[in-house]
C-alpha cells in the first residue's frame, strides 16, 4: 500500500519538543522548544525519535567549525544525524505498511534528530528485530559503519594484537569489540580509572569475544611498559586510531615490524604525528579511510546492524535526556563520555 498524504497516528498533534539551535556557539545554543511537528514529503517518513545519536561532528557544526567538505547548515536548526525509533506516519510514494515499523536511520546533513519526531528518507531506513535496543541501534548506525570502514582497512587476524586508544569512546568501543570477536589481543586504551569499568564491559564473554581484553590507563605515562609484561613482549600489529596526540604516538612507537596503522580521528585536538621515517624503519603501512567517497555506505551500515543483532558488538550507550543535549556536547568536550552518547526522548 502507498501513501498519498502524510498519515499519522496523531492527527490532533501540531508541536512536538525539539533541540533549536538559533546561533552558532557553545553549548547553550542547544535549547529545547516547543516546534512544528515535521510533515514527509515525497519518498520520506516521520519517525517518533526514541533514541537519537550525538556525535563529536555535532559539535563542530554547533561552533560552525565543521571541516570544509561538510556543508554549512544554515540556522534555525535542529542538530541530529543518527536517528532509531518508530515509524509514525510517510509521505507520498511510501509503503504505508511502515508505520509501526522499528527503525535506525543515518540522516545526513538534514539533521533533525534532536526531537521527539524527525524526517528520514525512507530509502534511508533499516528495519531493526525487537529485540534490538533503540539506543544500540543508534549507537550503531554512524559510528558503526564507521568501524567497518576501519575493519576494512585493517584485515584484522586472530594473531594480531591491536591496540585502540579511545576505547571507552563510541568508535573505539566498537573497534575493539570487533577485534576481539575475530580472535585478537586487544589493548583498549582508555583515559584515568573512571572508565576502567566501560573498557572491562567490551569484552563479551567467550561465546562472541575470542581475543583477549587487555585494558590499560593511557595516563598512567608507563603503559607501554605495562603492555610489554602483560604481552610478554609480544609487540602490538596493529593500530587502530581515533585519539592522536601523545597516546597514538607511543602506541605507534610500540609497533613491531611490518605494523598497520588506521587513522581515523584526532579526539585530543592533534593527529597522530609520524612521518616516513617512521614507516621505513618499522616498514609500516598506513591507511587513512576518512575522507574517501564510499561506494556502498548502506552496506557498511547493513553490516554493522548484523554485528549487532548477532552479539558481536553491544556499544555501551550513555543516555541523557532531549532537553540535556547541551550537557551531552559538553560530556564529549570535556571527555567524559562512557560509550556512544544518545538523547532519548520522554514520551509525554
Ligand atoms: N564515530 C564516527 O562515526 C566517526 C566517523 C569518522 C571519524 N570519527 C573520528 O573518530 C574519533 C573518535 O570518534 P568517537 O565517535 O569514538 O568519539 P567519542 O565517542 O567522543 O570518543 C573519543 C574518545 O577519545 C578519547 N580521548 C582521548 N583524549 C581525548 C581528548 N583530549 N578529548 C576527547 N577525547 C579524548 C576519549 O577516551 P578516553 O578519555 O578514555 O581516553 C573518548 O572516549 C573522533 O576523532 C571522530 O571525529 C568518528
Amino acid at each position: 500500500m502507498s501513501g498519498d498524504a502524510a498519515i499519522t497516528d496523531e492527527k490532533e498533534r501540531e508541536t512536538m519538543r525539539a533541540i533549536v539551535q538559533r546561533e552558532f556557539g557553545e553549548s547553550e545554543v542547544l535549547r529545547i522548544e516547543e516546534a512544528t511537528l515535521p510533515i514527509p514529503a515525497e519518498g520520506e517518513v516521520r519517525v517518533r525519535v526514541a533514541a537519537a545519536g550525538v556525535h563529536a561532528v555535532d559539535l563542530d557544526i554547533r561552533r560552525d567549525a565543521a571541516l570544509p567538505s561538510m556543508p554549512r547548515p544554515t540556522l534555525p536548526m535542529t542538530p541530529g544525524r543518527e536517528i532509531a525509533g518508530v515509524v509514525d506516519a510517510v509521505g507520498p510514494g511510501v509503503d504505508a505498511d511502515l508505520i509501526g515499523a522499528r527503525v535506525v536511520a543515518h540522516v545526513g546533513f538534514r539533521s533533525g534528530g534532536y526531537a521527539e519526531f524527525a524526517l528520514s528518507a525512507a530509502s534511508a531506513l533499516h528495519v531493526i528485530d525487537d529485540g534490538v535496543a533503540f539506543s544500540q541501534a543508534v549507537a550503531t548506525i554512524g559510528t558503526g559503519r564507521t568501524a567497518q570502514l576501519v575493519w576494512d582497512a585493517a584485515q584484522i587476524r586472530p594473531t594480531d594484537v591491536v591496540v585502540v586508544p579511545g576505547a571507552s569512546g563510541g568508535l573505539g568501543s566498537q573497534m575493539v569489540q570487533l577485534a576481539l570477536s575475530e580472535g585478537a589481543t586487544v589493548v583498549a586504551l582508555h583515559g584515568g580509572p573512571a572508565k576502567r569499568a566501560v573498557v572491562e564491559h567490551l569484552d563479551l564473554g567467550e561465546k562472541h569475544a575470542r581475543g583477549r581484553l587487555v585494558p590499560l590507563d593511557a595516563n598512567d605515562e608507563s603503559w607501554p611498559d605495562r603492555m610489554g609484561e602483560l604481552l610478554d613482549g609480544k609487540q602490538p600489529s596493529v593500530l587502530l586510531d581515533g585519539v592522536g596526540g601523545g597516546t597514538a604516538r607511543a602506541a605507534l612507537e610500540s609497533l613491531g615490524r611490518g605494523g598497520r596503522v588506521v587513522i581515523i580521528g584526532w579526539s585530543s585536538g592533534e593527529i597522530l604525528r609520524l612521518d616516513t621515517d617512521d614507516i621505513v624503519q618499522g616498514s609500516l603501512s598506513v591507511t587513512v579511510p576518512l575522507g574517501r567517497a564510499v561506494a556502498d555506505l548502506r552496506a557498511l551500515e547493513a553490516r554493522a546492524l548484523a554485528a549487532l543483532a548477532d552479539g558481536r558488538t553491544s556499544p555501551p550507550v550513555d543516555e541523557y535526556g532531549l532537553e540535556d543535549a547541551a550537557a551531552a556536547h559538553d560530556a564529549i568536550a570535556q571527555r567524559r563520555q562512557r560509550g556512544k552518547i544518545v538523547l532519548v526522548p520522554q514520551p509525554r
